[in-house]
């Protein structure tokens, strides 16, 4: 599927679909579907035949890579009992067959790892989105303490974190490496490490929320150390050979010059590259306590410009996510040079099949050729039809 892609680029297709070298992982195409939490496990972080039909489906929607939503490599540091974790061998074996599957059908399976800090102890979103009541919400699912850089809440209403001491900062990283160790048997791929929306590692990149005043906290580079120090140890752990993404935050508020800064996402990614990370996932917002589902009306891709700004000043390789709608808006992205990947979150869940659709609107799969077997005869004949119908 890969090798007739690449012909086709070669003869001047859409570079969205063409391949792309990173470590030695060879992605057929620029498309990313991108971490979103389904908060589908059964309180004990497995995974399940959920995760399995959820994950796999936009493996045989074409994607190059399918990335697991934000895996907890603590049960603390869930976000919600939903959340699927990575603590154990047993939650490697759970996701050994989600894995298996996305490889088998042609994708890069990847996988998030996230410590939740002070947005830790969370209802799931559809039962409010807000911190659980000290009195529970669900039986048997009590409200547990949260810890960050400091003790700031999140905001009103959020209870106040734990600030982690030095040797408890220690220890949640050694829970990233053990993470990274259980995702590498589980047979991923791929490696991201969460460092953005308000969670542990942003908590103590901004000054928001970072008040210490140890080495982990004060200037910039206080403020990357738990970051950098997190990702130069799993990036020791987790093969040279397998691509390491890093998603931060590449601002805290959206076109505010409040909080953590465009510029400090340039010399964060710089360092990112010197510990031998291979892509920033270039996101934003989150740290006041709005997920990034839930802000506003924002124009179309409007994280580009950061993905854009990134790349050119640290030489990074970029990934763009937030609104990508359309096939032609990731296209025009890879043109114009503003990133290298192109991230798509809730049009997958409109559209799991939204690459092998795009590559079809797009001109580089006219005779639905990289589609399944098993669908691809059916399209063929369906245009046909329709197109006797008059109806195409
Ligand atoms: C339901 C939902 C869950 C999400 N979970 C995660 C997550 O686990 N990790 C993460 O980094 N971002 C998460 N996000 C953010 C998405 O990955 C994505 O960056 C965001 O939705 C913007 O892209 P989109 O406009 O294509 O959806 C989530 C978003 C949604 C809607």
């Amino acid at each position: 599927m890969a090798d007739r892609l690449a012909e086709r680029t070669a003869a001047g297709a859409p570079l969205l679909f063409s391949p792309l070298t990173v470590a030695d992982a060879k992605l057929k195409n620029r498309i990313v579907i991108s971490p979103m939490c389904t908060y589908a496990c059964n309180g004990d972080g497995l995974a399940t035949d959920w995760h399995l039909v959820h994950l796999g489906k936009f493996a045989l929607g074409g994607a190059a890579v399918v990335c697991a939503e934000a895996t907890a490599v603590e049960a603390e540091g869930r976000i919600t009992y939903g959340d699927l974790g990575l603590w154990s061998a047993a939650h490697a074996a759970a996701l050994k067959p989600v894995a298996a599957f996305i490889k088998a059908h042609g994708a890069l399976p990847a996988i998030q790892i996230a410590h939740a800090g002070r947005k830790a102890s969370m209802q799931r979103p559809w039962e409010s989105n807000g911190p659980i009541h000290p009195d529970g919400h669900r039986p048997g699912e009590p409200q547990w303490p949260t810890v960050a850089a400091s003790s700031v809440p999140v905001g009103d209403g959020w209870p106040v974190p734990h600030e982690l001491s030095v040797s408890e900062i220690r220890s949640i990283q050694r829970s990233f490496v053990a993470a990274a160790l259980h995702a590498l048997d589980a047979g991923f791929e791929i490696l991201e490490i969460h460092s953005a929306h308000g969670y542990l590692a942003h908590s103590f990149l901004s000054p928001l929320s970072n008040r210490r005043d140890d080495g982990y906290g004060g200037g910039l580079a206080g403020r990357m150390r738990f970051t950098l120090e997190t990702v130069e140890q799993v990036r020791a752990a987790w093969p040279a050979s397998k691509p390491l993404l890093v998603r931060i935050s590449s601002v805290d508020v959206d076109g505010s010059a409040e909080g953590w800064q465009l510029e400090d996402s340039v010399a964060l990614a710089g360092e990112l590259k010197a510990r031998g990370a291979n892509v920033v996932d270039c996101s934003s917002g989150g740290i006041a306590g709005l997920a990034t589902a839930d802000i506003g009306p924002r124009p179309l891709g409007f994280r580009i410009p950061y993905a854009d700004r990134i790349r050119r000043a640290s030489g990074m390789l970029t990934m763009t996510v937030g609104l990508i709608v359309h096939p032609e808006q990731a296209e025009g992205a890879l043109q114009a040079g503003s990133a290298d990947l192109i991230g798509v979150g809730r049009e997958a869940f409109y559209d799991p099949f939204w690459a092998l659709h795009a590559a079809h609107r797009l001109g580089a799969d006219p005779t639905f050729a990289e589609w399944p077997e098993s669908y691809g005869w059916w399209l063929v004949r369906r245009e046909a039809l329709l197109k006797q119908a008059g109806a195409a």
